[in-house]
């Protein structure tokens, strides 16, 4: 089957008429609109194809924002899912064999220390429980993050966002929420060289632990992404989850890695951490494609850290056992079908292809990646490095060609890509094409 395949340009008749009524029903400030003014009705989908309202077929360089790495509608998962849909719905305090096992399955993907899992329904409940944890196990209550960090929108959550055009308007979040810059390699205030970016990092950080005229006072918990994706598809430079380990231990921190959008094996390992040898955090967050597209979230715990009364950590809905059916099965697909390798090496393909991009547009700053979360980001020009924030405009294009990728970035300058692991390599060379025709369009205008 040829995709994309536009037949009626997009905003087709009927999506035009379900923008209407979306319009009339959902709030503005929803998500339905992010990736561009007219959004996509969706119909239904398959792997990494979607056919919307009108007949259209676009092909996802999205999936779910990270959430369907085994992509749309798995027959394995789909499977799963119905075969619970008949046995138990919801089982709330309670045990449930399909849970117990789900999350056997997933310790299973563990070094390091023992470990125990309290599941949630999403990625920002599982980033707030992490930091409950871990004020609760330390006694202490401040919280460091990074520039450019996505960990949620609830409220506990937003304080670690490090957009602020995110947290504007709200009013006071959890006090105490300090953010350093993020080791962005391309934008490093300590230069763009690896060692120095790691080494500055982690100074700025010691100064403001060490130095009691800093205000700092009494720091519980460090969190980060170890591949930033809002931010901009930024990978840590090697090493550096190494050096914050160090730093962690020796100030008494707990540190957490958010893998919501980088785990499962999107980076070419299961977890985005686990590219650095000998480093283990004492909490993970994660959410997405722990279940290949339902509402699930977890927060694996060092079991030494013994925190909690029995009955304090959990929602309605965290656990629900279709949930952990789809869970099971996507975990066993990802292991099943060697899905680290095959995001590594397609991953290794797509770059390469994007590379060979660079030198026909003096707009690309820069292309990255780690497996398949990769992103171009746009410049004015690459000696100023000063932003070109047209990745909503490039994504609203790409869209109208029939490619769905996100705008991302610090400075909304990064045209983001996760597409679903089970691409191909023909689906890689198609979206080249249109990001191709994309940045000429975006070029000439700029
Ligand atoms: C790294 C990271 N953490 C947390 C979240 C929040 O997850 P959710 O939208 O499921 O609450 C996201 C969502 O994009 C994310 O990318």
């Amino acid at each position: 089957m040829l995709v994309p395949k536009i037949s009626h340009p997009h905003p087709g008749p009927k999506t035009l008429d379900a923008i209407s009524r979306l319009k009339d029903t959902e709030m503005k400030a929803s998500l339905s609109f992010g990736m561009s003014k007219n959004a996509l009705i969706a119909k239904n989908a398959f792997g990494s194809k979607i056919e919307d309202v009108d007949g259209n077929l676009f092909l996802d360089f999205v999936a779910g924002y990270g959430s369907l790495n085994a992509g749309h509608c798995h027959p394995k998962i789909v499977d799963a899912v119905c075969g619970q849909a008949t046995q138990m719905h919801q089982a709330m305090s309670m045990g449930s064999e399909v849970r117990i096992k789900m999350q056997e399955k997933l310790l299973s993907f563990f070094n390091g220390p023992k470990r125990s899992v309290i599941l949630g329904t999403g990625g920002s409940e599982a980033a707030e429980i992490a930091l409950k944890i871990a004020r609760r196990e330390t006694g202490k209550s401040e919280i460091v993050a990074f520039t450019g960090a996505f960990h949620g929108r609830t409220l506990g959550s937003l304080s670690l966002m490090g957009r602020k055009s995110q947290r504007d308007g709200i009013g006071s979040l959890i006090p105490g929420t300090r953010h350093i810059p993020y080791p962005y390699l391309y934008r490093s205030i300590f230069g763009q060289n690896e060692n120095s970016c790691i080494e500055g990092t982690i100074s700025l950080i010691e100064e403001f632990l060490s130095n009691p005229s800093s205000g700092w006072g009494n720091v519980a918990a460090i969190i980060i992404e170890p591949v930033q994706g809002n931010g901009g598809m930024i990978p840590t430079p090697i090493g550096f989850l190494k050096r914050l380990r160090e730093l962690c231990d020796k100030h008494s921190i707990v540190l957490i890695f958010d893998e919501v959008m980088s785990g499962f094996c999107r980076t070419g390992r299961t977890f985005a951490y686990q590219h650095e040898v000998e480093t283990e955090p004492d909490i993970i967050v994660l959410g997405k494609s722990i279940s290949g597209g339902f509402p699930l979230s977890a927060c694996v715990v060092n079991s030494d850290i013994v925190s909690s009364n029995p009955g304090t950590e959990g929602s309605t809905y965290g656990g629900n056992l279709v949930s952990c059916a789809a869970s099971l099965a996507a975990m066993e697909v990802y292991e099943d079908e060697s899905y680290a390798d095959r995001a590594k090496s397609l991953g290794e393909y797509f770059l390469k292809k994007l590379v060979s991009l660079k030198d026909k547009f003096h707009i690309i700053g820069d292309i990255r990646g780690r497996g398949l979360m990769v992103g171009i980001e746009m410049v004015e020009d690459r000696k100023s490095k000063i932003p070109l924030s047209k990745a909503k405009k490039c994504s609203e294009k790409a869209l109208e060609k029939g490619l769905l990728l996100y705008p991302g970035g610090h400075h909304l300058n990064v045209l983001a890509f996760l597409p679903p692991i089970v691409i191909e390599k023909e689906d890689i060379d198609t979206a080249v094409l249109i990001i191709e025709e994309v940045l000429t369009e975006i070029s000439n205008e700029s």
